[in-house]
């Protein structure tokens, strides 16, 4: 089975107080867009195999993959064969740590082509594969789910939203390592305000470190995009584009000092299936 794992961005991303769980409250709008890795998964007679084609992806338990289909056999369905093993191929296109849920998306891939490859009668479907990706990471209930959501809570509350009119962006991915427990960490540190204009609460607190965030923003919207903005938790920034003539253009430019830069388009999914083999 093939499947298409799309990347996010966030739109919009307040941050409010720190739970008693270690995670923070938060409001996003979070946007399925057109940039993805292709999962395959094959049956095995047992056991769990990672592949990917880059070999700077781990391939272990850390991979989110690895948990995510840890986590489906154990789940417990009545009458269901969980005891299938599988074998898992990454294809990676997504910019790993960019702050676009490369990893996490493809988690919500394979919990969703495993659940797929059940007998009808015994698949787990939209709730439980929902609660079963908030036990992997903040950002895989809305990969599950994609298209334009509202997300709250620690990131398990999805809504579906409307989805976004038809957006070209130009996606610049600098190589800067930011870890996303780093930037929640430094915005209880430093409570910066952000000023009106910046959607995103942890951009000012990245920025401060990586001021390059702010010099690409600039760029781009001196190069024509309407207004930037930084992804999650960065260091990945999105100029919103009037037209796709225009986005070309631009990509052309900025590629040629950021390499990692794609042009990119709202998709209304987190999850194509592509194949069934
Ligand atoms: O859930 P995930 O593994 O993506 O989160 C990575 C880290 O980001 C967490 O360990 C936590 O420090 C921070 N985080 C947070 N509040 C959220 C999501 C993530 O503090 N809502």
């Amino acid at each position: 089975m093939k499947l298409k794992a799309f990347a996010k961005l966030n739109l919009s991303l307040r941050v409010f107080a720190r739970r008693p769980d270690g995670y923070h409250d938060l409001e996003s709008v979070m946007q399925s867009v057109s940039l993805y890795d292709v999962i395959t998964l094959e049956p095995i007679d047992s056991g769990i195999a990672v592949a990917c084609d880059d070999p700077n992806v781990p391939t272990g338990k850390e991979n989110l993959v690895y948990k995510a289909a840890e986590l489906f056999r154990k789940s417990k369905i009545e009458n269901r064969e969980s005891k299938m093993g599988v074998r898992i191929h990454i294809e990676k296109h997504i910019p790993m740590a960019a702050g676009l849920a490369g990893g996490s998306a493809d988690a919500a891939a394979v919990l969703y082509g495993l659940d797929q490859m059940q007998n009808a009668a015994c698949r787990i479907r939209n709730e439980g594969l929902l609660s079963l990706g908030a036990q992997i990471g903040s950002d895989v209930p809305f990969c599950l789910t994609g298209g334009t959501c509202l997300v709250q809570g620690r990131g398990e509350i999805v809504d579906k939203q409307e989805p976004w009119p038809r957006t070209y962006f130009i996606l610049v991915c600098p190589d800067i390592h930011v870890s996303t427990k780093w930037a929640y960490d430094e915005f209880d540190r430093l409570h910066i305000e952000a000023p009106d204009g910046i959607k995103n609460d942890l951009e000012p607190v990245v920025v401060e470190k990586h001021e390059e965030i702010a010099d690409i923003k600039e760029k781009l919207v001196k190069l024509g995009c309407v207004e930037a903005q930084m992804s999650g938790s960065g260091p990945s920034v999105f100029g919103v584009c009037r037209h796709q003539s225009d986005a070309r253009k631009i990509l052309l430019e900025i590629k040629a000092r950021y390499p990692r830069s794609f042009l990119i388009e709202t998709v209304d999914k987190g999850i194509e299936l592509v194949g069934i083999s």
